[in-house]
Parts: structure tokens; sequence; C-alpha cells
């Protein structure tokens, strides 16, 4: 089957969205990060049949940040039953910013779901737990899943991240009154800001997300990450809470479950047909790309291509 992308599709979609730029903001209350230039602008697609598509700055690695939540909500659901993940966090979207503290309080600590900052935080206690070097296992983990030995944690962005930490360690320190909280807060909010200081490119986290495409099947190997129903179960979640209190904006620009960083990036994915990275560095109000957004429902325009 001839495959509707090329290169040249791609580069039309950017050069079509780049007058965009200029009307978001880079993240800048992570002081590492408002440092990045808003002038890049990457995408790369993968197929389900293992071609790879790109243009752009989709080589130039960047803090794939939140995009990070879903790598280890993966990782945790190869170490716990179903039930224990989610009697300690939910599976609705907050319609609230990504590190609001409010519903935490309301809800008794259990935070809404695993995409939020509460959520990811909670599932980075879950890996303390069960794995000896949770750091260390996460790297092996996209190392394997995007074929590429040497992806690494951005330090600086890491360290950035816990000298400004103030909010994130409230949410931390609030679930852990309500009892839903196992380790150190300090050590798990080191690992929570190290999985977000993942520095990848589009071509690699386009790679790194065949898994969703595939049930649960990475193209970098044969053995299965997670079952198919595990899979099926993210790409919902990435459907319904994956844009924070842009999630149903975008289900309805979009139409692709996607999961977004206050990097600048974006992974969407349609399962049995292709994953697709953007990435610019400029947010909406709502924290996710604006220009990647809007390439985003280019595409699924131009390739008339979507989940529904
Ligand atoms: O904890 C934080 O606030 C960041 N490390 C991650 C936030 C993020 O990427 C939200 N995404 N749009």
């Amino acid at each position: 089957m001839s495959s509707v992308f090329s290169n040249q599709l791609l580069n039309d979609i950017l050069d079509q969205v780049r007058p965009l730029m200029g009307k978001g903001s880079v993240a800048d209350y992570i002081p590492a990060l408002a440092n990045v230039s808003p002038h890049q602008l990457g995408i790369a697609v993968n197929t389900a049949e293992g071609e790879t598509f790109m243009a752009g700055d989709s080589q130039t690695r960047f803090s794939i940040q939140s995009i990070s939540k879903v790598l280890s909500l993966t990782l945790a659901m190869t170490r716990y039953e179903e039930n224990e993940i989610w009697s300690r966090v939910g599976k609705e979207p907050s319609g609230l910013p990504f590190n609001s503290l409010i519903q935490i309080e309301m809800e008794k600590g259990i935070p809404r779901n695993p995409f939020i900052n509460a959520g990811a935080i909670i599932i980075a206690d879950m890996l303390q737990t069960r794995l000896s070097a949770p750091r260390q296992r996460m790297l092996e983990f996209v190392r394997q899943l995007a074929c590429e030995p040497d992806i690494g944690y951005d330090i600086d962005v890491a360290r950035s991240e816990l000298e400004n930490s103030s909010r994130n360690a409230a949410i931390a320190f609030l679930m852990k009154s309500f009892g839903n909280f196992e380790n150190n807060v300090l050590t798990v909010l080191e690992n929570y800001f190290h999985y977000c200081s993942l520095s990848m490119n589009c071509v690699e986290l386009a790679r790194c997300f065949s898994y969703l495409t595939s049930q649960g099947i990475s193209s970098c190997s044969t053995v299965p990450i997670i079952t198919p129903l595990q899979s099926r179960q993210i790409n919902a979640l990435m459907m319904t809470c994956g844009m924070y209190d842009g999630s149903g904006e975008f289900a309805f620009r979009i139409g692709m479950p996607g999961k977004s960083g206050v990097g600048g990036g974006i992974i969407c994915v349609v399962p049995n047909q292709f994953s697709v990275a953007v990435w610019a560095p400029e947010l909406d109000s709502a924290g996710n790309s604006l220009v990647g957004c809007a390439a985003l429902e280019l595409l699924s325009k131009r390739i008339g291509r979507s989940v529904f």
C-alpha cells in the first residue's frame, strides 16, 4: 500500500503553520525551558509498516516534559496489577490546569488521572516502590522503545525543575497527607523531574510510541511491551486527558489520542496506522504547543485520518 505520507507533505504542513509562530509563549516557570529558542518546528511520522517521514527540526532534541507521563504509566503497568494502579489514581479528565492543587484537596489525595502532575507523581512513587533503580530503568525502557541507546536526561532541566519545585512539592505533600504516598517525597520528585527532562527528538518520539500504534508491540522489539488491552487503555486516557483542560478542543480539532509537554512537544497515535510527533516550543493557554496543535490539525485534514 502506498503511504499517504511523504516528506513533502510534512514540509508543506510546516510551511502553512509557520506564520503562527510568535502567537504563543515558551514555558518560563522552568528557567531552563525559558532559554529555548521559540523559532523551531519539527514533525516526524512513524507508520505501522515501519516507514519514517520527517520535516523541519525533526532531529533536534528537546525536553519531552509531560510526554514522559505516558512512558512512566506504561512502565508502571508492567510492574503492577490493574487495581493497584487505579485505586491510587483516577481515569477522568480534570478540567483544570496540569499543576492544580484544588481537586487533590477536594478528592482526598487521589489525582484525577495519571497525566496531570499529581497523577504522574503518584506513578513515580509507585515506580520507586517496585524498581531498585527507577531512573536507570526508565532510561533503559525509553532507549529500548525508541531503538536509540544514547537517549538521556537533560540534567540542567532536571536541576532547574528541582530548584523551582514548590508547586509540585505542595502537590506531593498534600497527597502524602491523605496517605496516598509510599516513599520519600524528595526522592520521588527528583525521579519525576528526571523523567520530565528526557531529551528526545521528533523522529525518536514517533518511533518510541509505535507500541501504542501496534497493540503494545514496539517497532523496535518483537516482545510485547504491554498487552493490547493496556495499549487501548493508554490511548483512551490520552484521548480524554492527554491535553489537560484542552483535551476536548484537541479531540474536536485533531481527533487523535495525544499527549503534550511544556517543552512544546506533542505525540499523537492512530492505532494500526501511525504515530506522529511534533515540536514547536511556544504554548497556548492550556500549556499545549500552539503551532504543534495547528500542524496536527492540518495533518489530520490533509490525510483524512483520525480515530473517528
Ligand atoms: O512538573 C511540571 O510542571 C513539568 N515538569 C511538566 C509539565 C508539563 O509538561 C505539562 N504539559 N503540558
